[in-house]
């Protein structure tokens, strides 16, 4: 992995990258993401994995301008004057997926709302075009580190998958992007960012904010993807009436509806199927899903975490 100066040759490499699955630090106007191709779930994983987050937030999607946006994300008059007013810009918008988004489930943790940005900074307009793709981005820190705004800041313990830092320079904005929620009712803001609430009030009337007991920690204040049918974790077989939710070898000789998050046992593989399955699973209208035991380690805590939200037990 090294730190390059962002070049047009060296932001098409990048973009290659991101086309092959790996990860790319860039720089937006408000701080470096850590940047993988939005429409590649295993890509996704890694960027879980690299950030050690112990849980999967939904991460922001990134495009270069509202036309795109419009093929992941359900607009309306509102929504679409906002973001004609504010992008490219440091402002996020909770919208609803579209159904025939092509991203996959796990970029948005199973939730049927996405999360949208077009950036401003050159950089990353130019790194999402020559990818052709959106990109999902976190900031490129470690989970509970400071969001870097320098190439510098990025942590080069990101992981095997970042395969290139691409610097240019001290972000222009330096804090977040501000998110709002327009997918549903009053739109309410989720974090304070980039765009300040007046100009955002000035467009969209009052903004309610999240009261203060629901604010413990950014990404806190997102709902969570649930199944309707119950989970039941740490199984070793099928009772009658049960899908199965497999990982490795296990259920490999029960007969049902069975789903393997990875018949090899990998848990990049495993997290890049797990919210796919389990709306799948859940589509099969069964008394209940049985799931296997998961590992623990790497990303193994975060696929537990969730699957333990999901499950009576939690
Ligand atoms: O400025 C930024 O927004 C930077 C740059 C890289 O674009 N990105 C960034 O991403 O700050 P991240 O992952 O550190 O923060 C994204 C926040 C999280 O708190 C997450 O919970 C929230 O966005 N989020 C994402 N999708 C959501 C959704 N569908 N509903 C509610 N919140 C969502
Ligand atoms: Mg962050």
């Amino acid at each position: 992995m090294e730190t390059v100066a962002a070049t047009e040759t060296s932001i098409n490499a990048a973009a290659q990258f991101l086309r092959d699955g790996r990860l790319v630090a860039f720089p937006t106007e408000t701080v470096y993401g850590l940047g993988g191709d939005a429409e590649n779930d295993a890509a996704i994983a890694r960027i879980f994995e690299a950030k050690g987050r112990p849980r999967f937030n939904p991460l922001i999607v990134h495009v270069a301008n509202l036309q795109q946006a419009e093929d992941l994300a359900v607009f309306d008059d509102r929504s679409r004057d906002i973001a004609q007013e504010f992008w490219p810009g440091a402002l996020t918008l909770i919208l609803h997926r579209k159904a025939d988004a092509k991203i996959g489930q796990l970029v948005t943790a199973g939730l049927d709302t996405l999360a949208v940005r077009c950036p401003n900074a050159a950089i990353a307009q130019a790194l999402i075009q020559a990818t052709n793709k959106p990109i999902a981005a976190p900031s490129a820190n470690l989970s509970g580190h400071l969001s870097p705004t320098q190439a510098s800041h990025v942590d080069g313990n990101l992981g095997p998958s970042l395969a290139m830092i691409l610097d240019g320079g001290a972000c222009e904005v330096g804090v977040e992007s501000t998110i709002i929620d327009l997918s549903d009712g009053p739109p309410t803001l989720l974090r304070s960012g980039g765009v300040t609430i007046d100009r955002l009030e000035k467009r969209l009337g009052p903004i309610s904010l999240p009261s203060s007991s629901d604010i413990k920690a950014p990404g806190m204040m997102f709902r969570h993807y649930a199944p309707n049918t119950p989970l039941r974790l740490n199984a070793h077989t099928l009772k009658p009436g049960e899908a199965g939710l497999a990982f490795g070898p296990t259920f490999s000789d029960q007969v049902g509806k069975i789903l393997n998050l990875s018949p090899a046992g990998d848990l990049i593989e495993a997290a890049a199927n797990l919210f796919a399955f389990l709306h799948q699973l859940d589509a099969y209208g069964v008394d209940g899903i049985a799931v296997a035991p998961i590992p623990q380690n790497g990303l193994g805590a975060a696929i537990n975490d969730r699957l333990r939200r999901g499950s009576s037990a939690a």
